[in-house]
């Protein structure tokens, strides 16, 4: 049985845009958070408070969250330590995102510390966020495979995630980093997550399009019953600090598909359209998105 709606946590703007050489104005940014919720995306992930010298392209992130702010859809940004949680409270952000790693050499590239180390760094993030009544996603990069270790087993995966929820996580987000996940390897890890007693609405998945398997991948967890999906409008991103890792999961093509299943975003697939146009204008060159490319073919 498939779920009959689906949440789409939309990461263009974060995920997206830390993966550009260059860096998008703010005023840009702004406009493109604008126009995502005004095509009906209600989970808009705005940017991150981390070390602006490890992801320059969000150094605007004091800058550029009051832009936004006012919008009537949930705006969670990433926050690695207590520093990056300081910065986002005192600007009244309601919803915030740790990244952990279920690989060591992810952890240590992306957060300079091992996984443990990272966990430890985020219990006193998630403790004080859940005490101040804010919403916390855990992220968990390299659920599937690794660049630098190869596949990644299942046990230490579940690991993480059991350790995310326990600290008080609301929410994980399965990342396939460097989008080597195909549906067997997804199913084997749904299942294994249930097995251990984790509650599939706690579960999102974060697909990458690299081999072409995210939407197959997206489809095995519906299957399982996951309803939080991770993409990034016009397929926008990667991440800095995983070499293969290309775009994210277009939002355009999961809508696509979800449409003709059935299943409701309540996104209008036109403006969503429009506005990875309008963006892809900006930045220079075409979405990578198939379904954006047909749908604005004249
Ligand atoms: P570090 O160098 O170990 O930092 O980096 P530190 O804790 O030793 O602190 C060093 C200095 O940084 C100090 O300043 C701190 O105050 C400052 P000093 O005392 O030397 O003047 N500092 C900060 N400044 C501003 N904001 C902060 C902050 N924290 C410390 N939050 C650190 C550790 C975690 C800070 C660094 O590694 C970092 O910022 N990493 C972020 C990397 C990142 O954003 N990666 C991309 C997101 S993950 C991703 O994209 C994957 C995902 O999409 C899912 C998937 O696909 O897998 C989520
Ligand atoms: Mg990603």
């Amino acid at each position: 049985d498939l779920p009959a709606r689906v949440r789409i946590h939309e990461v263009g703007a974060r995920d997206g845009l830390q993966n550009e050489k260059g860096t998008v104005p703010t005023e840009v940014k702004a406009e493109f958070i604008r126009r995502l919720a005004d095509a009906g995306l209600t989970t808009i992930e705005a940017t991150s408070f981390v070390h602006p010298k490890w992801v320059p392209q969000l150094a605007d992130a004091e800058q550029l969250f009051p832009l936004v702010s006012d919008l009537p859809v949930a705006l969670p940004v990433l926050v690695p330590n207590e520093r990056g949680l300081d910065r986002a409270l005192v600007l009244g952000a309601r919803q915030v995102a740790v990244f952990a790693s279920a690989t060591e050499s992810f952890a240590k590239a992306n957060l300079n510390r091992t996984v443990d180390e990272a966990l430890a760094m985020f219990e006193p993030v998630v403790t004080r966020a859940k005490a101040a009544d804010v919403r916390v996603r855990g992220y968990l990069s390299m659920c599937f495979g690794d660049p630098w270790e190869g596949a990644v087993p299942i046990h230490q995966v579940v690991r993480v995630c059991k350790s995310l929820l326990d600290m008080g996580c609301d929410e994980l987000s399965l990342g396939d980093t460097i989008g080597v996940a195909t549906p067997g390897h997804v199913q084997d890890l749904l299942a294994e997550l249930t097995e251990e007693g984790v509650p599939t609405r706690a579960i999102g998945v974060h697909f990458h399009d690299t081999y072409g398997q995210a939407l197959a991948n997206t489809l095995a967890a519906l299957q399982h019953g996951v309803t939080t999906v991770d993409a990034s409008a016009g397929g926008l991103g990667g991440c800095p600090y995983a070499r293969s890792a290309t775009g994210n999961l277009a939002t355009e093509d999961l809508v696509w598909m979800l449409q003709g299943l059935g299943i409701d975003t309540g996104v209008d697939l036109a403006r969503l359209t429009a506005t990875s146009v309008w963006m892809a204008e900006r930045l220079g060159r075409p979405s990578p998105s198939r379904t954006v490319r047909a749908l604005s073919h004249k």
